[in-house]
């Protein structure tokens, strides 16, 4: 395939986002600029977005139906029954928000395997971003192994979540057992930021002309607050001389995404169609309170006044129980006229306040500490609100620039892209977790505890010490790796096992201290004892990436730690001991 050579740049990024999803790619020579392309959707019902709504249709066999626009289509349109025999889901990748959980419930309150909603999502936008790019490259046929693939994820997600979208990537023939590193995971606020640092001046919404580049001005600090349906997410970077970006701050943020703003709104209906109007319409017309919060989510752009459509069906509930009008008479900021919810400016105000109270905290907070930030950058979906825009400049304009690219809901996507080219532009993290191994050394009685003393022919030991590799709030260069030397505790020792633990805390003494936690662990194989406990296992740790890979050699054999620090199970194993 000539077009495949290496002078070509194939890349795919999928923003799977709680509300919204899409993917950029980009198929241009390796010496040209990338351009990322993004895949345009919902045409088929007269929309042309840059994202599809995040909500997936299985069968009642648990079979994948279809994704996005289309699946919320069939689901809208089915009849309540057979609606309520379907598992259909949105908003699920919150599950993963906290503590990975196992199974997801559906629209219709049952559950599915967590692993399989995100894979078969995955599945599907990788199948159509092959489809688009073949149709943009005169039907030429692609592989998955044909492209770098760029998964993005909160940066305020734990590493066990970020270790679930390789699994559902893997799982989704995204990559194959053996070419992992195809496949990269790019945290959101990060891609987010890479994209905003080369914007030009008119790259934004506000305008301020006289400004270049943030990448052309080292030196440059500022934060980037990444506006989600589910989480706001939070980096802070300084931009280094040649562009590349150091983060300044921890990954910070919380829950109080765009959704937040939306159950407000529901609640707010809950309480209009109060004596159980509004429970009976949601459980009898699960499509119709689908389009009532879609239709939501454009009213929340703006800063006015609101009309909503009243569904027919909610007004032959509600007449049920009285005159429709009374339902409106005692509540304010709402008014009933002709079939239309009229929500007044002040009240759609309000379904705001608790969100944008989480992010100007979160803000503040990273404020206190002493760097000088020049910028605040909204970007993500939610940044589309001018209620939210508005707030952020009102709050932190008279000391900061406050800015929002153009398109802010594509940001996250096209860098990612860059990111997927050029992964050296971040060029340092800060850890957000002491990191370490547990280790033995020679028992010293004035330093030691008694009860972890063991004994072998080479004499007395202390087991479960902690090394620590890398402290809480420490600068990590990316790729940087860290190399250690161990030997055996017994001449005639034939494998040797290494324990990785993290904490909150700045060190540990031993690790089973408290707020300790274990990662992952590897056996390395010493099958030949010659040289005894002179023999050596060199281990290389890489940080900083967005994820931390360990790999341990005997020297004398040549045999290799198989090195996988699996955060998944052990979390399974930690809430496990939680739950006895
Ligand atoms: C949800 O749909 C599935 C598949 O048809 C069905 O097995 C299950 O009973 C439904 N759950 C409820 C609570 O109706
Ligand atoms: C525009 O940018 C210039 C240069 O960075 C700055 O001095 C000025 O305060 C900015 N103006 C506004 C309105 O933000
Ligand atoms: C961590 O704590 C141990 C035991 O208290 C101490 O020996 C070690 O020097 C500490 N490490 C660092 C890097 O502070």
């Amino acid at each position: 395939m000539s077009f495949l050579s290496n002078s070509v740049s194939f890349i795919i990024a999928i923003d799977l986002g709680t509300a919204f999803s899409g993917y950029a790619f980009n198929i241009t020579p390796r010496n040209k600029d990338i351009s990322p392309q993004v895949k345009r959707w919902g045409q088929e019902k007269g929309l042309d977005t840059p994202k599809a709504p995040t909500c997936v249709l299985f069968d009642q066999q648990q079979n994948f139906q279809s994704f996005g626009y289309k699946a919320r289509h069939t689901y809208l349109k089915m009849k309540a029954a057979e609606a309520k025999q379907s598992y259909y889901f949105e908003n699920f990748k919150m599950s993963l928000y906290g503590k990975v959980k196992l199974s997801i419930v559906a629209a219709n309150g049952s559950t599915m395997k967590a692993l399989t909603v995100f894979t078969e999502a995955l599945r599907f936008l990788k199948e159509d971003a092959l489809k688009t790019i073949s149709t943009n490259a005169n039907n030429q046929k692609f592989l998955p192994s044909d492209f770098t693939w760029v998964l993005t994820v909160p940066a305020i997600w734990d590493n066990s979540a970020k270790q679930f979208m390789r699994e559902a990537a893997t799982q989704a023939g995204i990559v194959s057992k053996g070419s992992e590193e195809k496949l990269v995971i790019a945290l959101e606020p990060e891609a987010a930021s890479i994209w905003c640092k080369k914007l030009p001046a008119d790259g934004f919404l506000s305008d301020n002309h006289s400004r270049t580049a943030l990448q052309k001005t080292p030196g440059t600090q500022y934060i980037v607050v990444d506006c989600g349906g589910g989480t706001i997410d939070i980096t802070v970077h300084e931009v280094l001389r040649g562009g590349a970006l150091k983060e300044l701050h921890k990954a910070s943020g919380n829950d109080m995404g765009g959704q937040n703003v939306d159950r407000k709104f529901k609640e707010f209906l809950r309480e209009i169609f109060c004596d159980g109007v509004w429970d009976e319409f949601e459980a009898n017309h699960p499509g119709e309170v689908q389009k009532l919060m879609y239709d939501f989510t454009y009213m929340k752009q703006e800063d006015e006044e609101a009309s909503l459509s009243c569904p027919y069906s909610l007004i032959k509930v509600a007449e049920k129980k009285k005159d429709i009008d009374d339902f409106f008479d005692k509540i304010k900021g709402v008014s009933w006229s002709n079939g239309l919810i009229q929500i007044s400016q002040e009240k759609m105000r309000s379904f705001f306040e608790e969100s944008l109270s989480g992010i100007t905290d979160s803000i503040r907070e990273i404020l206190k500490k002493k760097i000088e930030i020049k910028y605040i950058l909204l970007v993500g979906g939610y940044a589309l609100s001018k209620v939210l825009r508005d707030h952020i400049k009102n709050q932190f304009g008279s000391q900061y620039e406050v800015l929002c690219p153009h398109l802010p809901q594509e940001v996250v996507m096209k860098g990612a892209l860059m990111f997927g080219t050029d992964r050296a532009v971040i060029a340092s993290r800060k850890s957000v977790y002491t990191y370490g191994y547990g280790y033995c050394e020679r028992f010293d009685a004035s330093k030691h505890r008694e009860d972890k003393k063991f004994t072998t022919s080479e004499g007395d030991w202390c087991t479960d010490l902690f090394s620590k590799m890398v402290e809480v709030d420490e600068d990590v260069a990316v790729d940087e790796t860290k190399k250690y030397i161990f030997s055996p505790v017994e001449p005639n020792q034939r494998a040797m096992r290494m324990r990785f633990f993290c904490t909150d805390r700045p060190n540990l003494t031993y690790i089973d201290d408290w707020g300790a936690e274990q990662v992952g662990q590897f056996i390395v194989d010493m099958p030949d004892t010659t040289g005894g406990s002179a023999r050596q296992v060199k281990m290389e740790v890489i940080f900083g990436q967005t994820e931390i890979t360990a790999k341990a050699t005997d020297l004398l054999s040549n045999s290799e730690g198989k090195v996988t620090i699996d955060f998944t199970s052990n979390r399974d194993i930690r809430d496990n001991m939680f739950k006895s």
